[in-house]
């Protein structure tokens, strides 16, 4: 399997920020794509037990948790695993201490498998809903931290008017987490300057977080992004127009 690790289906073109369809189209884009995979790793789960891929590897999820230690984040706010697939993520905050978790993924298949893991683990607390991020319902809201690893990646490689999807992801962004609360991204697909330009409505960047480098014809870049941005206070302008 490869989102992860790679910048999957990206044509030459133009610099950061330039681009309306920067990828190509991909199955892993799709929600059929996903139920199939979900559904192979929940039999490969059911007979020898193993949880399956945690994208980007263990060490994005140490990079998560130890931002929100080194923040103090106090262990009762609210995350939002956006396309939690297996719940792995979760599971591992929990057991940093971290008591109000909530997963979600538009795979059925995913949701079954994230509950048995957390059951395997016994973190009943943890809870997990099948819902489409880009149709999210009322009740997925007011989160002080949303994190996302790999999500707007396969989002953005939707066949289907995937310029149109992610507009919409940051629509969803703003409806389900609170003014200044924390959105943490991990992306093979966009660069640091993209996800910028795409999370700049409404957001600002509050930190990179390192991640491996390579180096490749003399340059030095990063395979995987990893940023952590804030939501911006509602100005009082904006807060008249919604009253
Ligand atoms: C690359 S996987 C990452 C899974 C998980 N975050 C991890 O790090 O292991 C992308 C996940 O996003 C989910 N997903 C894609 N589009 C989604 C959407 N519109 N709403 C909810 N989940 C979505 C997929 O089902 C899949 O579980």
């Amino acid at each position: 399997m490869a989102v992860a690790g790679e910048r999957a289906g990206r044509p030459a073109g133009p610099g950061p920020g330039c681009r309306e369809e920067p990828f190509s189209p991909s199955v892993l884009g799709t929600r059929e794509h996903w139920d199939a995979a979900y559904e192979r790793e929940l039999q490969t789960f059911e007979d020898i037990g193993d949880a399956g891929e945690i994208w980007f590897g263990e060490e994005s999820m140490v990079r998560i948790i130890r931002w929100l230690e080194k923040q103090q984040i106090p262990l009762d706010s609210s995350v939002l695993d956006i396309g939690t697939g297996n719940g792995v993520l979760l599971v591992e905050l929990a057991k940093s201490g971290y008591t109000d978790l909530t997963g979600i993924d538009y795979s059925p298949s995913a949701i079954q498998l994230s509950e048995k893991v957390r059951e395997k683990e016994g973190m009943s607390n943890i809870k997990f809903k099948v819902e489409d991020f880009l149709a999210p319902s009322a009740e997925l809201s007011g989160f002080e931290i949303c994190i996302d690893k790999g999500t707007f990646d396969a989002i953005s490689l939707n066949p289907d008017n995937a310029v149109g999807k992610r507009k919409q992801y940051v629509r969803s962004l703003c409806s389900v987490l609170k003014p200044e609360g924390f959105f943490l991204i991990t992306s093979c697909n966009w660069t640091k300057e993209e996800l910028l330009n795409e999370f700049r409505e409404g957001f600002e960047i509050l930190e990179e977080l390192p991640t491996p480098k390579f180096c490749f014809g003399g340059r030095i870049g990063n395979s995987v992004t990893a940023l952590v941005f804030q939501r911006k206070k509602l100005r009082p302008s904006i807060l008249d127009k919604l009253d």
